[in-house]
Protein backbone atom coordinates (compact mmCIF):
# COMPACT_ATOMS: atom_id res chain seq x y z
CA UNK A 1 0.00 0.00 0.00
CA UNK A 2 1.50 3.55 -1.07
CA UNK A 3 0.13 6.30 1.03
CA UNK A 4 0.74 9.35 -0.06
CA UNK A 5 -0.34 12.56 2.11
CA UNK A 6 -0.80 16.08 1.63
CA UNK A 7 2.67 17.11 1.61
CA UNK A 8 3.67 14.91 -1.64
CA UNK A 9 0.19 15.93 -2.98
CA UNK A 10 0.98 19.14 -2.99
CA UNK A 11 5.37 18.59 -3.94
CA UNK A 12 3.43 17.37 -7.46
CA UNK A 13 0.13 19.48 -8.34
CA UNK A 14 1.54 22.62 -6.77
CA UNK A 15 2.90 24.47 -10.51
CA UNK A 16 1.32 21.67 -12.11
CA UNK A 17 -1.60 23.33 -13.72
CA UNK A 18 -1.05 22.31 -17.32
CA UNK A 19 -0.85 18.84 -16.48
CA UNK A 20 -4.00 18.50 -14.08
CA UNK A 21 -5.98 20.69 -17.27
CA UNK A 22 -4.92 18.29 -19.57
CA UNK A 23 -5.53 14.82 -17.60
CA UNK A 24 -9.06 16.76 -16.39
CA UNK A 25 -9.80 17.59 -20.60
CA UNK A 26 -9.36 13.57 -21.56
CA UNK A 27 -11.25 12.30 -18.85
CA UNK A 28 -14.09 14.63 -20.07
CA UNK A 29 -14.00 13.06 -23.31
CA UNK A 30 -13.22 9.48 -22.23
CA UNK A 31 -16.56 9.89 -20.25
CA UNK A 32 -17.96 11.23 -23.60
CA UNK A 33 -17.15 8.35 -25.48
CA UNK A 34 -18.31 5.80 -22.77
CA UNK A 35 -14.74 4.74 -21.84
CA UNK A 36 -15.53 5.15 -17.88
CA UNK A 37 -17.92 3.10 -15.45
CA UNK A 38 -19.62 6.26 -12.79
CA UNK A 39 -22.28 5.14 -10.28
CA UNK A 40 -24.29 8.09 -8.59
CA UNK A 41 -22.29 9.41 -5.59
CA UNK A 42 -23.66 7.88 -2.36
CA UNK A 43 -24.73 10.78 -0.19
CA UNK A 44 -24.34 9.86 3.82
CA UNK A 45 -26.37 12.21 5.61
CA UNK A 46 -27.27 12.10 9.48
CA UNK A 47 -30.55 12.17 11.33
CA UNK A 48 -31.63 15.80 12.40
CA UNK A 49 -28.66 17.56 10.53
CA UNK A 50 -29.05 19.34 7.55
CA UNK A 51 -25.31 20.62 7.24
CA UNK A 52 -23.11 18.14 7.57
CA UNK A 53 -22.52 14.88 4.67
CA UNK A 54 -20.10 12.74 3.55
CA UNK A 55 -20.44 11.97 -0.24
CA UNK A 56 -18.92 8.62 -1.71
CA UNK A 57 -17.63 9.00 -5.41
CA UNK A 58 -16.71 5.48 -7.04
CA UNK A 59 -15.54 5.75 -11.02
CA UNK A 60 -13.46 3.28 -13.61
CA UNK A 61 -11.73 5.42 -16.45
CA UNK A 62 -10.49 3.07 -18.89
CA UNK A 63 -7.42 4.85 -20.19
CA UNK A 64 -4.33 2.88 -21.76
CA UNK A 65 -3.63 2.51 -17.83
CA UNK A 66 -7.50 1.75 -16.44
CA UNK A 67 -7.93 3.44 -13.05
CA UNK A 68 -10.75 2.54 -10.25
CA UNK A 69 -11.11 3.59 -7.29
CA UNK A 70 -13.40 6.27 -4.87
CA UNK A 71 -13.10 9.28 -3.11
CA UNK A 72 -15.14 9.60 0.24
CA UNK A 73 -15.31 13.93 0.46
CA UNK A 74 -17.18 15.12 3.94
CA UNK A 75 -18.70 18.37 4.08
CA UNK A 76 -18.54 19.77 7.83
CA UNK A 77 -19.35 23.82 6.88
CA UNK A 78 -19.16 24.71 10.87
CA UNK A 79 -15.71 23.49 10.66
CA UNK A 80 -14.38 27.25 9.27
CA UNK A 81 -15.24 28.45 12.62
CA UNK A 82 -13.06 26.45 14.35
CA UNK A 83 -10.61 27.48 11.54
CA UNK A 84 -10.92 24.63 9.71
CA UNK A 85 -11.41 23.65 6.34
CA UNK A 86 -15.21 22.70 5.35
CA UNK A 87 -14.12 19.64 3.00
CA UNK A 88 -11.91 16.71 3.59
CA UNK A 89 -11.22 13.79 1.76
CA UNK A 90 -9.66 10.37 1.49
CA UNK A 91 -8.98 8.54 -1.94
CA UNK A 92 -8.12 4.77 -2.92
CA UNK A 93 -7.03 3.61 -5.86
CA UNK A 94 -7.46 -0.05 -6.53
CA UNK A 95 -5.34 -2.56 -8.94
CA UNK A 96 -7.00 -3.04 -12.19
CA UNK A 97 -5.88 -6.77 -12.13
CA UNK A 98 -6.43 -8.28 -8.41
CA UNK A 99 -8.96 -5.56 -7.13
CA UNK A 100 -6.74 -5.32 -4.54
CA UNK A 101 -6.84 -1.48 -2.86
CA UNK A 102 -3.47 -0.45 -3.80
CA UNK A 103 -3.15 3.26 -2.87
CA UNK A 104 -4.57 5.58 -0.32
CA UNK A 105 -4.18 9.39 -0.98
CA UNK A 106 -5.42 12.78 0.73
CA UNK A 107 -8.11 13.82 -1.56
CA UNK A 108 -9.27 17.58 -0.35
CA UNK A 109 -6.09 18.90 -2.40
CA UNK A 110 -6.79 16.71 -5.29
CA UNK A 111 -10.98 17.03 -5.38
CA UNK A 112 -10.00 21.28 -5.31
CA UNK A 113 -7.71 21.17 -7.69
CA UNK A 114 -9.57 18.84 -10.41
CA UNK A 115 -12.88 21.12 -9.64
CA UNK A 116 -10.68 24.35 -10.44
CA UNK A 117 -9.53 22.95 -13.73
CA UNK A 118 -12.86 21.94 -14.91
CA UNK A 119 -14.03 25.17 -14.14
CA UNK A 120 -11.33 26.84 -15.70
CA UNK A 121 -11.55 24.39 -19.12
CA UNK A 122 -15.24 25.41 -19.46
CA UNK A 123 -13.91 28.83 -19.19
CA UNK A 124 -11.53 28.06 -21.91
CA UNK A 125 -13.78 26.03 -23.98
CA UNK A 126 -17.26 28.16 -24.11
CA UNK A 127 -15.58 31.04 -25.53
CA UNK A 128 -16.96 34.47 -25.78
CA UNK A 129 -16.11 36.35 -28.94
CA UNK A 130 -14.08 39.00 -26.79
CA UNK A 131 -11.71 36.89 -24.56
CA UNK A 132 -12.67 37.42 -20.99
CA UNK A 133 -10.45 39.62 -19.15
CA UNK A 134 -11.72 39.39 -15.74
CA UNK A 135 -13.87 37.21 -13.48
CA UNK A 136 -16.10 37.52 -10.85
CA UNK A 137 -15.88 35.03 -7.92
CA UNK A 138 -19.26 34.56 -5.53
CA UNK A 139 -18.05 32.60 -2.46
CA UNK A 140 -14.38 33.81 -0.89
CA UNK A 141 -13.07 29.67 -0.44
CA UNK A 142 -11.16 26.78 -1.05
CA UNK A 143 -12.65 26.31 -4.00
CA UNK A 144 -12.82 30.03 -5.52
CA UNK A 145 -9.26 30.50 -4.83
CA UNK A 146 -8.38 27.68 -6.52
CA UNK A 147 -10.40 28.37 -9.50
CA UNK A 148 -9.31 31.99 -9.80
CA UNK A 149 -5.47 29.78 -9.89
CA UNK A 150 -6.50 27.41 -13.29
CA UNK A 151 -7.96 30.71 -14.46
CA UNK A 152 -5.22 32.51 -14.43
CA UNK A 153 -3.17 28.89 -16.14
CA UNK A 154 -5.86 28.48 -18.43
CA UNK A 155 -6.50 32.17 -19.67
CA UNK A 156 -3.59 34.29 -20.29
CA UNK A 157 -5.99 37.69 -20.03
CA UNK A 158 -7.22 37.45 -17.26
CA UNK A 159 -6.12 40.54 -15.00
CA UNK A 160 -8.99 41.83 -12.99
CA UNK A 161 -11.44 39.86 -10.09
CA UNK A 162 -14.03 41.05 -8.60
CA UNK A 163 -15.28 39.32 -4.96
CA UNK A 164 -18.09 38.76 -3.01
CA UNK A 165 -18.89 36.68 0.22
CA UNK A 166 -21.50 36.95 2.42
CA UNK A 167 -18.55 37.11 4.96
CA UNK A 168 -16.96 40.42 4.05
CA UNK A 169 -13.90 39.10 6.09
CA UNK A 170 -13.42 36.46 4.34
CA UNK A 171 -13.33 38.35 1.01
CA UNK A 172 -11.01 40.57 2.39
CA UNK A 173 -8.77 37.78 3.25
CA UNK A 174 -9.32 36.29 0.32
CA UNK A 175 -8.11 39.66 -1.60
CA UNK A 176 -5.10 39.61 0.14
CA UNK A 177 -4.13 36.47 -0.76
CA UNK A 178 -4.78 37.22 -3.95
CA UNK A 179 -2.55 40.18 -4.11
CA UNK A 180 0.51 38.81 -2.11
CA UNK A 181 0.42 35.39 -4.99
CA UNK A 182 -0.49 37.51 -8.14
CA UNK A 183 0.83 41.04 -7.18
CA UNK A 184 -0.31 42.30 -11.03
CA UNK A 185 -4.01 40.96 -10.18
CA UNK A 186 -6.58 43.79 -9.73
CA UNK A 187 -8.75 42.84 -7.13
CA UNK A 188 -12.03 44.54 -5.97
CA UNK A 189 -14.46 43.69 -3.51
CA UNK A 190 -18.51 43.96 -4.33
CA UNK A 191 -20.90 45.35 -2.09
CA UNK A 192 -24.18 42.50 -3.17
CA UNK A 193 -23.98 39.07 -5.44
CA UNK A 194 -25.60 41.26 -8.26
CA UNK A 195 -22.94 44.07 -8.11
CA UNK A 196 -20.55 40.90 -8.58
CA UNK A 197 -22.27 39.26 -10.99
CA UNK A 198 -22.72 42.84 -13.19
CA UNK A 199 -19.23 44.03 -13.19
CA UNK A 200 -17.19 40.80 -14.90
CA UNK A 201 -19.01 38.56 -18.08
CA UNK A 202 -17.29 35.40 -16.54
CA UNK A 203 -18.30 33.95 -13.05
CA UNK A 204 -17.38 31.47 -10.64
CA UNK A 205 -20.34 30.80 -7.98
CA UNK A 206 -18.73 28.39 -5.05
CA UNK A 207 -20.78 29.15 -2.06
CA UNK A 208 -22.63 26.51 0.53
CA UNK A 209 -26.26 27.90 -0.11
CA UNK A 210 -28.31 24.47 0.18
CA UNK A 211 -31.33 26.13 -1.73
CA UNK A 212 -31.26 28.60 -4.56
CA UNK A 213 -31.03 32.65 -3.65
CA UNK A 214 -29.88 34.42 -6.76
CA UNK A 215 -30.48 34.97 -10.40
CA UNK A 216 -29.18 35.75 -13.15
CA UNK A 217 -30.76 38.99 -13.84
CA UNK A 218 -27.84 41.10 -13.20
CA UNK A 219 -25.67 39.27 -16.08
CA UNK A 220 -24.61 41.05 -18.92
CA UNK A 221 -25.30 38.95 -22.17
CA UNK A 222 -22.81 36.47 -23.25
CA UNK A 223 -21.80 35.81 -19.36
CA UNK A 224 -20.71 32.71 -18.73
CA UNK A 225 -21.22 31.25 -15.20
CA UNK A 226 -19.67 28.51 -13.50
CA UNK A 227 -21.67 27.14 -11.28
CA UNK A 228 -20.08 24.97 -9.10
CA UNK A 229 -21.94 25.07 -5.62
CA UNK A 230 -24.72 23.87 -8.12
CA UNK A 231 -27.84 25.05 -5.68
CA UNK A 232 -27.31 29.31 -6.01
CA UNK A 233 -29.87 29.51 -8.80
CA UNK A 234 -33.20 29.94 -9.04
CA UNK A 235 -35.02 27.43 -11.58
CA UNK A 236 -36.21 30.57 -13.67
CA UNK A 237 -32.62 31.53 -13.93
CA UNK A 238 -31.51 28.18 -15.24
CA UNK A 239 -34.59 27.89 -17.49
CA UNK A 240 -33.26 31.27 -19.24
CA UNK A 241 -29.61 30.44 -19.58
CA UNK A 242 -27.92 27.69 -22.04
CA UNK A 243 -27.23 24.88 -19.74
CA UNK A 244 -23.86 22.99 -20.19
CA UNK A 245 -23.46 20.39 -17.96
CA UNK A 246 -20.91 17.28 -16.96
CA UNK A 247 -23.36 14.77 -16.57
CA UNK A 248 -27.05 15.14 -16.66
CA UNK A 249 -27.91 12.02 -15.52
CA UNK A 250 -25.72 12.56 -12.32
CA UNK A 251 -26.08 16.68 -11.52
CA UNK A 252 -30.26 15.93 -12.20
CA UNK A 253 -29.91 14.98 -8.36
CA UNK A 254 -29.28 15.83 -4.76
CA UNK A 255 -31.62 18.97 -5.22
CA UNK A 256 -29.48 20.80 -7.41
CA UNK A 257 -30.67 23.93 -9.09
CA UNK A 258 -30.89 21.64 -12.54
CA UNK A 259 -32.90 18.58 -10.41
CA UNK A 260 -35.39 21.30 -9.10
CA UNK A 261 -35.84 22.53 -12.52
CA UNK A 262 -36.15 19.04 -14.17
CA UNK A 263 -38.78 18.27 -11.29
CA UNK A 264 -40.62 21.61 -13.06
CA UNK A 265 -40.76 21.07 -16.08
CA UNK A 266 -40.81 17.37 -16.20
CA UNK A 267 -37.64 16.74 -18.57
CA UNK A 268 -34.36 18.09 -19.09
CA UNK A 269 -35.05 19.64 -22.32
CA UNK A 270 -33.13 22.75 -20.89
CA UNK A 271 -29.90 21.16 -20.93
CA UNK A 272 -28.06 22.04 -24.30
CA UNK A 273 -24.95 20.43 -24.05
CA UNK A 274 -22.48 18.24 -21.71
CA UNK A 275 -18.69 19.31 -21.68
CA UNK A 276 -17.34 15.95 -22.88
CA UNK A 277 -19.07 16.40 -26.23
CA UNK A 278 -18.01 20.01 -26.89
CA UNK A 279 -14.63 19.01 -26.10
CA UNK A 280 -14.75 16.30 -28.36
CA UNK A 281 -16.55 18.02 -31.22
CA UNK A 282 -13.14 19.83 -33.58
CA UNK A 283 -15.50 22.62 -34.07
CA UNK A 284 -14.37 25.45 -31.43
CA UNK A 285 -17.42 26.35 -29.27
CA UNK A 286 -19.13 30.39 -29.29
CA UNK A 287 -21.02 30.78 -26.40
CA UNK A 288 -24.58 32.75 -26.81
CA UNK A 289 -23.99 36.43 -26.99
CA UNK A 290 -27.54 37.41 -26.18
CA UNK A 291 -28.19 34.73 -23.45
CA UNK A 292 -26.20 33.92 -19.76
CA UNK A 293 -24.54 30.68 -20.11
CA UNK A 294 -24.73 28.46 -16.83
CA UNK A 295 -21.60 25.13 -16.66
CA UNK A 296 -23.29 23.34 -14.12
CA UNK A 297 -19.97 20.15 -12.79
CA UNK A 298 -21.93 17.86 -10.40
CA UNK A 299 -18.05 16.97 -10.26
CA UNK A 300 -17.34 13.48 -11.69
CA UNK A 301 -15.70 10.80 -9.33
CA UNK A 302 -13.40 9.81 -12.43
CA UNK A 303 -11.88 13.28 -12.68
CA UNK A 304 -10.48 12.38 -9.24
CA UNK A 305 -9.06 9.10 -9.96
CA UNK A 306 -7.94 10.99 -13.35
CA UNK A 307 -5.80 13.20 -11.21
CA UNK A 308 -4.82 10.56 -8.61
CA UNK A 309 -3.33 8.53 -11.02
CA UNK A 310 -1.23 11.74 -12.24
CA UNK A 311 -0.26 12.08 -8.96
CA UNK A 312 0.51 8.42 -8.43
CA UNK A 313 2.63 8.28 -11.28
CA UNK A 314 4.76 10.86 -10.62
CA UNK A 315 5.03 10.04 -6.95
CA UNK A 316 6.47 6.73 -8.46
CA UNK A 317 8.73 8.33 -10.29
CA UNK A 318 9.86 11.11 -7.32
CA UNK A 319 9.94 8.12 -5.03
CA UNK A 320 7.46 10.26 -2.40
CA UNK A 321 5.29 8.58 0.07
CA UNK A 322 5.03 5.72 2.36
CA UNK A 323 4.97 2.19 1.44
CA UNK A 324 3.34 0.08 3.77
CA UNK A 325 4.20 -3.37 2.91
CA UNK A 326 1.88 -5.35 5.63
CA UNK A 327 -0.97 -3.45 4.75
CA UNK A 328 -2.62 -6.26 3.07
CA UNK A 329 -2.92 -10.14 4.18
CA UNK A 330 -0.12 -12.44 3.36
CA UNK A 331 -1.82 -15.12 0.97
CA UNK A 332 -1.44 -19.30 1.50
N1 LIG B 1 -19.23 20.89 -8.54
C1 LIG B 1 -18.11 20.40 -8.04
O1 LIG B 1 -17.41 19.61 -8.66
C2 LIG B 1 -17.65 20.83 -6.68
C3 LIG B 1 -16.47 20.30 -6.15
C4 LIG B 1 -16.02 20.75 -4.89
C5 LIG B 1 -16.80 21.67 -4.17
N2 LIG B 1 -17.96 22.13 -4.71
C6 LIG B 1 -18.81 23.07 -3.97
O2 LIG B 1 -18.17 24.33 -3.92
C7 LIG B 1 -18.69 25.05 -2.80
C8 LIG B 1 -17.61 25.85 -2.12
O3 LIG B 1 -16.68 24.98 -1.52
P1 LIG B 1 -15.47 25.57 -0.63
O4 LIG B 1 -14.62 24.41 -0.25
O5 LIG B 1 -14.85 26.73 -1.30
O6 LIG B 1 -16.28 26.06 0.66
P2 LIG B 1 -15.79 27.09 1.78
O7 LIG B 1 -16.61 26.78 2.97
O8 LIG B 1 -14.30 27.08 1.87
O9 LIG B 1 -16.22 28.52 1.18
C9 LIG B 1 -17.55 28.84 0.90
C10 LIG B 1 -17.70 30.35 1.03
O10 LIG B 1 -19.00 30.71 0.55
C11 LIG B 1 -19.50 31.76 1.40
N3 LIG B 1 -20.95 31.78 1.23
C12 LIG B 1 -21.87 30.92 1.75
N4 LIG B 1 -23.10 31.26 1.29
C13 LIG B 1 -22.95 32.35 0.49
C14 LIG B 1 -23.83 33.13 -0.28
N5 LIG B 1 -25.15 32.88 -0.31
N6 LIG B 1 -23.33 34.16 -1.01
C15 LIG B 1 -21.99 34.43 -0.99
N7 LIG B 1 -21.10 33.71 -0.28
C16 LIG B 1 -21.57 32.68 0.45
C17 LIG B 1 -19.01 31.39 2.79
O11 LIG B 1 -18.99 32.52 3.66
C18 LIG B 1 -17.60 30.87 2.47
O12 LIG B 1 -16.64 31.92 2.53
C19 LIG B 1 -19.40 24.02 -1.92
O13 LIG B 1 -20.81 24.14 -2.07
C20 LIG B 1 -18.99 22.68 -2.50
O14 LIG B 1 -19.95 21.68 -2.34
C21 LIG B 1 -18.40 21.73 -5.95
Amino acid sequence: MLILGAEDIHQILDGAEKNVLETVRRAYVLHDRGHTALPHSVFLRFPHDQRNRIIGLPAYLGDETPVAGVKWIASFPGNLAAGLPRASAAIIMNSMATGAPEAFLEGSVISARRTAASAALAAATLTARKPDTGVSLVGCGVINFEVLSYLRAALPELATVTLFDLDRDRARAFAERCTARWPDLTVALADTAEEALAAQRLVSLATTASAPHLTTDACRPGTLVLHLSLRDLTVDSILAGVNVVDDADHVCRESTSLHLTEQRTGDRAFIQASIGSVLADPAPYRRAEDRVTVFSPFGLGVLDLAVAEFVRRTADTLTLGTRVPGFLPVSG
